[in-house]
């Protein structure tokens, strides 16, 4: 028999208006520091009981504690570690109604004519493998609770456009994108929503690091990085973005407000990938326009 999907969430349909996720169960991998940790902290902040699930223990354990949630020692490469963390969120709370796939790695950087494949397929382990895993086994516990749910994983800007990242990078986040429209296909029978989130110019530690590296200022600080993107990298001039906005995305898509939304990738990037400003002189009134 095929299943019944609600319209709407009674659950969201009771719930106050702030708190948006109230009773739900959400694993966010990468959840220890950066866009991770902004989700895994809003999350909460709205009601959800979140499993952090990361390799960098005292920080991840550190957050998990201050939110009330729970924290797991997941390197998402491996399929073991990712199957526990669903594990433990079904354990502690009998469900699973959220999963973020977010843990991700950068680099290598250089030429395509020099990459070093062993860390190519170490970037794919963690950036694709990571959501497959992620994938695989939310469904699974989804799919058996019967409740639907929210399937999230982070892309990149850099999946649709090109010069954004390393080539690695670039082919993990594009791998990404046609994953989740792949598995949003096959899980909406189910009643679960599959989508991406791409962020794109956020100071976070990985991005600071990264332009740190290619420019060679070891001093850079993350308002030093903001403001370049906010000046090169945005249309909404002087604005970048926050780990707090991406949080807020996250929080839209797994929150029944995208209720009727899947297989969709939310590109957060100030309009960069969708305008160039080289045609700018377009817009521009000649005299006998005005006249
Ligand atoms: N910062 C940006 O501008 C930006 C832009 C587009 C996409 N992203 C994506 O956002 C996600 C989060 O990145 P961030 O900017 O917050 O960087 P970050 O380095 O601060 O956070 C990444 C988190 O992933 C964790 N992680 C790394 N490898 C892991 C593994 N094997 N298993 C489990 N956890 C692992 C790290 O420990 C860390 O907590 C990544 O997928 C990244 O590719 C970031």
């Amino acid at each position: 028999m095929e299943p019944s999907i609600p319209m709407h969430d009674e659950d969201e349909a009771q719930r106050p208006p702030s708190k948006r996720l109230a009773n739900k169960v959400a694993v966010v991998t990468g959840g220890a520091r950066g866009i991770g940790a902004a989700t895994a902290k809003l999350l909460a902040q709205h009601g959800a009981h979140v499993v952090v699930a990361d390799i960098l223990d005292e920080l991840g354990a550190t957050l998990a504690d201050s939110i009330g949630g729970r924290y797991i020692h997941c390197d998402v490469s491996k399929e073991a570690d990712v199957e526990s963390a669903v594990e433990l969120a079904l354990k502690w709370k009998g469900r699973l109604d959220i999963m973020i796939n977010n843990a991700g790695v950068p680099g290598p950087p250089g030429s395509i004519t020099t990459l070093d494949m062993k860390q190519v397929m170490h970037l794919l382990s963690v950036n694709v493998l990571g959501a497959v895993h992620g994938i695989k086994y939310a469904a699974a516990a989804m799919i058996n609770g019967r409740r639907g749910g929210s399937i999230i994983c982070t892309s990149s800007s850099a999946g649709i456009m090109g010069g954004l990242g390393g080539h690695a990078y670039t082919l993990s986040k594009a791998a990404i994108n046609g994953l989740a429209r792949s598995a949003a296909c096959e899980l909406g029978v189910h009643g679960i929503r599959v989508n991406n989130i791409s962020p794109h110019g956020v100071p976070s530690e990985m991005l600071v690091d990264s332009y740190r590296w290619h420019l060679g200022k070891m001093d850079m600080t993350a308002e030093d990085v903001g403001r370049i993107v906010g000046e090169r990298g945005s249309s909404l001039r002087g604005r970048w973005a926050t780990v707090e906005d991406v949080a807020e995305a996250a929080l839209f898509m797994a929150s029944e407000d995208a209720g009727f939304i899947t297989g969709h990738n939310l590109v957060l990037d100030g309009g960069y990938t969708s305008a160039v400003s080289t045609m700018s002189f377009i817009y521009q009134n000649r005299d006998k326009d005005t006249a």
